[in-house]
């Protein structure tokens, strides 16, 4: 067992988690630098789509944090230390940002979070952090809030293309849960969601679904998650709603999913609810073809006046209800006039099926390739456009270690931390063995080695191209100082510091 400090990346917030880590998973290891990436397994079985993979992992992990990874188990960056999830790569201002929400998330069977987005550049500054502050909130009872700097929870960070983020939220208040043989003066997890303006923090719209729930009332949850004990104490609250994605339509109208009610909630502009789309009875539409339930990550493609594309990842499992439907991602059309849903695809791997009982994602690729991440199961999986899995890259054992989300982007990425080096005399070779690495850089293709007796004469020893997240070069005869300087396009400040060499290896 290990203490660790979620909030060890945000500072004045104070709370921990005790997390057994799961020491079996191998993971990598660095001369030069301090970080330990996962090592992925990796099946390849066909071309997979230009771009990294960009994931979180928690739970057992290792190392909590944000990874960019190559296809070939190449760590490319590591974030800070700390509970952070749904990585990756959006757009403001139209460049290219990376977003991650950082704070506590609380495991399930709640599931939810509190804390911040952060923005960061191609350079890896942290450029805004999205937050909501003053909106009066209550934690779960058995969590000391204090300290808490903000109350978005981890499940959605999209950017939309007016430079706001919709973020989701969850509090805890009181319900009469009568209706469905709870307490009446009992306590409820109420989901709420915002759209945000980045740079100000403004809140633009803000909705909760206990305020709507003469349109989706708690009785029809209960086939899905019955009340049980729930809802006693502000400790064990009744999480009925679960709120996990939001996404836009066109004409400012939502889509959000509900994990419990297996739908997902088409909100207009005043809040009301317009339609529901239920995954086991249709709710107001027809299904053909098509069931679903606990499902995550409900994204809009293809919006025409009176249609669009849905993709979803079917979860099909939770912790009330698993093991008899296997998990997949799918892509329904869903037609607003004949009000019928019906399948344009699935995505699943029959050489090796999966239960995922929480989180994970569904993310359209360029050429009809389509990523997907399998939160509780520690596997991303890529298809192709026949619908055939090219790629599979595993961080862990289901259920020991999850990622929320995980996405596959191109990247540049230009740090503005200088490259790191590590450099020992192998005493029997007669060897200067130098360890170069550059956390998140991704242009440079060639390393240039400085050694000399002092500091203060250092002249060119090697030139190595670069293998991988660390090189290694290995240089005749015994230097006392080094540098190292990442040579690529458009490369500028790429010089380390001067280190003294250690005198074994
Ligand atoms: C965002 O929050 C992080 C974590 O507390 C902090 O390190 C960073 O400086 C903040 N960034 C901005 C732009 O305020
Ligand atoms: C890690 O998880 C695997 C799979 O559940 C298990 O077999 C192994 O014993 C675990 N190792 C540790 C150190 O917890
Ligand atoms: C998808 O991959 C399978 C297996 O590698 C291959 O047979 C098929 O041709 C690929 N489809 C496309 C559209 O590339
Ligand atoms: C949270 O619930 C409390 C009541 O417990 C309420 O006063 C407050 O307005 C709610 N906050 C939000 C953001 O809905
Ligand atoms: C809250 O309710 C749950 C379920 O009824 C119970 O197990 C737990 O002990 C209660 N906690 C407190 C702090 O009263
Ligand atoms: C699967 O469902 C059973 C109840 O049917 C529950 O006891 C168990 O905890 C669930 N497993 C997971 C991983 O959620
Ligand atoms: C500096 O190093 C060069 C060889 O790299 C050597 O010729 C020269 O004498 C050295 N100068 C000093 C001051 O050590
Ligand atoms: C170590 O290598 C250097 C440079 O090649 C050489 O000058 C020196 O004689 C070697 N020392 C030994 C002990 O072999």
């Amino acid at each position: 067992m290990r203490i660790f400090s979620a909030f060890a990346a945000l500072c004045g917030l104070q709370a921990t988690l005790v997390v057994a880590e799961n020491t079996t998973w191998p993971w990598q290891t660095f001369k030069s630098s301090p970080h330990e990436p996962p090592s992925l397994k990796i099946s390849k079985s066909g071309l997979t789509s230009p771009g990294y993979l960009f994931f979180d992992q928690s739970w057992s992990a290792h190392e909590y944090s944000v990874f960019i990874m190559s296809d070939s188990n190449e760590l490319v960056w590591q974030g800070p230390p700390g509970d952070l999830k749904g990585f990756r790569v959006q757009k403001l201002d139209g460049k290219p940002v990376l977003t991650f929400f950082n704070g506590l998330g609380v495991p399930e069977p709640f599931g939810w979070g509190y804390g911040i987005v952060q923005v960061l550049d191609e350079s890896y500054q942290s450029i805004y952090n999205v937050s909501v502050i003053n909106d009066n909130y209550k934690a779960l009872g058995s969590i000391d809030s204090s300290s808490f700097v903000s109350w978005i929870d981890m499940h959605e960070n999209t950017i939309t293309s007016d430079g706001t983020m919709l973020v989701t939220g969850y509090n805890v208040t009181q319900a009469d849960l009568s209706s469905v043989g709870g307490p009446k003066n009992g306590w409820i997890a109420d989901s709420l969601f915002y759209e945000i303006d980045v740079k100000t923090n403004e809140i633009l719209f803000r909705w909760s679904a206990l305020d709507h729930v003469d349109q989706i009332p708690l009785e029809h949850v209960q086939p899905f998650y019955p009340i049980k004990d729930w809802g006693h104490n502000s400790s064990s609250p009744y999480g009925y709603f679960h709120i996990n994605s939001v996404d836009k339509f066109q004409d400012g109208t939502y889509i959000i999913s509900s994990r419990y009610y297996c739908s997902l909630f088409k909100i207009a502009k005043d809040g009301s609810v317009d339609w529901t789309l239920q995954g086991q009875t249709g709710g107001d539409f027809e299904l053909n073809e098509i069931k679903f339930s606990y499902q995550h990550d409900a994204r809009i493609h293809d919006e025409t006046e009176n249609a669009f594309i849905l993709s979803i990842f079917d979860n099909a499992n939770s912790d009330v209800q698993n093991g008899t439907d296997h998990t997949e991602g799918i892509f329904m059309n869903v037609n607003l006039l004949t009000r019928e849903v019906s399948l344009v695809r699935t995505l699943q791997d029959p050489q090796d099926e999966i239960f995922s009982t929480s989180q994970g994602n569904t993310q359209l690729l360029p050429e009809n390739h389509v990523l997907m991440g399998h939160g509780s199961n520690p596997k991303i999986k890529e298809y192709n456009a026949s619908g055939s899995c090219v790629m599979t890259a595993q961080f862990g054992f289901d259920d020991v270690i999850s990622s929320y989300r995980s996405y596959r982007s191109p990247w540049v990425g230009v740090p503005k931390t200088l490259p790191d080096v590590f450099s020992c005399i192998d005493q029997g070779r007669n060897r200067t063995n130098v360890y170069m690495s550059w956390n998140g850089a991704t242009e440079h293709k060639q390393w240039k080695v400085f050694g000399g007796a002092t500091r203060s004469n250092l002249s060119s020893v090697a030139v190595a191209r670069k293998t991988g997240f660390e090189t290694l070069a290995s240089i005749k005869g015994k230097l006392g100082y080094v540098q190292v300087e990442a040579h690529g396009l458009g490369i500028q400040k790429s010089v380390s510091k001067v280190v003294p060499v250690q005198s074994g290896c």
